[in-house]
């Protein structure tokens, strides 16, 4: 068992100091190794070694360098080393966070690190945090809990008695809000479709003036970091209008909750402090390994109220424990390499990472425009869209940078347009990194022109 232990983090090292040096998408040589593990369920076992030789061997080349300083796609994020190292130990812990009693550990680190998040975006003191497997999920978990809550106070008891026969609950969200948003809404039963869309500016930001009357129970779901431009809705206005009328606010905060972390982007999250809940990811901007988001709730009844369980089996620990507070019963003990990024990286090092990609986000942004790009969102965050002349050279662009060796980013729509879509996101990326990839970039563009 040590042996094989050993040289899984032994090919676990290699891969992580060396990914950053290979294709950052997997080249046609890798892509057709991976059919190797394309077979019928072994009748016979295999050796554990070589089940790991063979993941490290075959797997490895077929993966995509996210972890690397030059991947720009989908607000990805890296995993820094301390949550990598974080997450082996987990691993072999391998504990279940339902309940207190399962494993103190991780008990005590979920309050610790919760705590920690809470402070880190200056959410209201007693926030309950749940660790989730991402915003997607969290996005969930704070709706479910929002329109519970906003069923209760109209005397009706959804968690028991369902949705059928329910009073109105009129939703409300922005044209732009992101799609998980939508896909909650259709899984806590209010429906994707069954929604108040308020229109969005150019950049993305709910028009707080186009809000539909308060008065109504309604539940508003904002958010903080649009996908594609890293835009944040005006929350203080929002809050506003809905001040003193039975309403939720809930802030979908993926990877742009993390700029209230940054003293330099906080004025960005204004009013956000004034929602009933919040969903982030740790596995984006934090750069945590996957599997770790957040749903924050401002009042820890509200959770209770939707997710409690009760069985004979399950002691009371006298504390709200994870399996009453979320959808999870058994759960990978997530607050663990939370923990130990925020550990390590302190409050000041959270803000160094945030303020790091920010400013090479605008180097990105300068730089293409320089070149000739057409930049289209006012880069306030770490997203940059640009296109090139016209659409089909945008389109040549977007394939380009989903194809080459040393630069990938992936295309997205804006305004009617296609675009280019950079994230920078990882603690990895350097202004070197940005640099070759604004050349990898430009030449291609500079090759297109001469062809034309
Ligand atoms: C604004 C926003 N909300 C929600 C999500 C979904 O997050 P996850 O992929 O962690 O479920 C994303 C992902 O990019 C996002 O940007």
């Amino acid at each position: 068992m040590h042996d094989l232990l050993a040289q899984a983090a032994a090919r676990a090292i290699t891969y992580y100091a060396e990914r950053d040096g290979w294709s950052v998408f997997p080249d046609s040589h890798a892509m057709e190794a991976l059919q190797h593990f394309i077979e019928a369920l072994p009748a016979e076992g295999t050796d554990g070694q070589e089940v790991i030789r063979v993941l490290d061997e075959v797997g490895g080349p077929g993966t995509v360098a996210s972890t690397g300083g030059r991947y720009f796609g989908f607000v990805t994020g890296s995993a820094h080393p301390v949550g990598v190292a974080a997450s082996w130990l987990a691993a072999a812990w391998d504990q279940n966070a339902a309940m207190g009693v399962m494993s103190p550990t991780a008990a005590v680190l979920d309050t610790v690190a919760g705590a920690w998040l809470t402070t880190l975006f200056g959410l209201p003191a007693g926030t309950q945090t749940t660790f989730v497997a991402g915003t997607s999920v969290g996005n969930v978990t704070c709706l479910a809990a929002g329109r519970d809550k906003l069923f209760a106070v109209q005397g009706w008891d959804s968690v028991n008695d369902g949705l059928i026969g329910a009073p109105p609950l009129r939703v409300v969200v922005s044209d732009a809000s992101h799609s998980s948003v939508s896909k909650a809404l259709g899984l806590v039963g209010l429906g994707r479709n069954a929604v108040v869309r308020v229109p969005a500016d150019d950049q993305g930001r709910l028009r707080a003036d186009a809000l539909p009357p308060a008065g109504d129970p309604t539940l508003v779901i904002t958010q903080a970091g649009n996908v594609n431009t890293g835009s944040f809705d005006p929350f203080v206005e929002i809050a506003d209008h809905f001040e003193g009328s039975p309403s939720w606010i809930h802030v979908d905060g993926a990877f742009g909750l993390w700029a209230a972390a940054s003293p330099r982007y906080a004025y960005l999250t204004a009013g956000m402090d004034r929602a009933d809940s919040w969903a982030t990811d740790m596995h984006k901007w934090l750069n945590v390994t996957y599997d770790s988001g957040v749903a924050m709730v401002r009042s820890p009844d509200d959770l209770a109220r939707t997710f409690k369980v009760g069985a004979p089996y399950l002691p009371d620990s006298g504390r709200l424990d994870p399996v009453h507070r979320g959808p999870d019963m058994s759960q990978r003990a997530r607050a663990i390499e939370t923990w130990a990024v925020l550990k390590s990286l302190g409050r000041d090092g959270v803000a160094d990472l945030i303020d790091g990609c920010c400013s090479l986000a605008t180097r990105f942004a300068a730089s293409l425009a320089e070149a000739g790009f057409t930049v289209h969102n006012d880069v306030v965050l770490n997203q940059v869209l640009v296109s090139l002349g016209d659409a089909a050279a945008t389109e040549a662009l977007i394939k380009h940078a989903a194809t080459n060796p040393t630069t990938w980013a992936g295309g997205s729509v804006w305004n009617g347009g296609p675009v280019l879509r950079i994230s920078v996101s990882s603690w990895a990326t350097t202004e070197a990194d940005v640099d070759a990839a604004v050349d990898e970039l430009v030449a291609f563009a500079t090759a297109l022109e001469e062809n034309e």
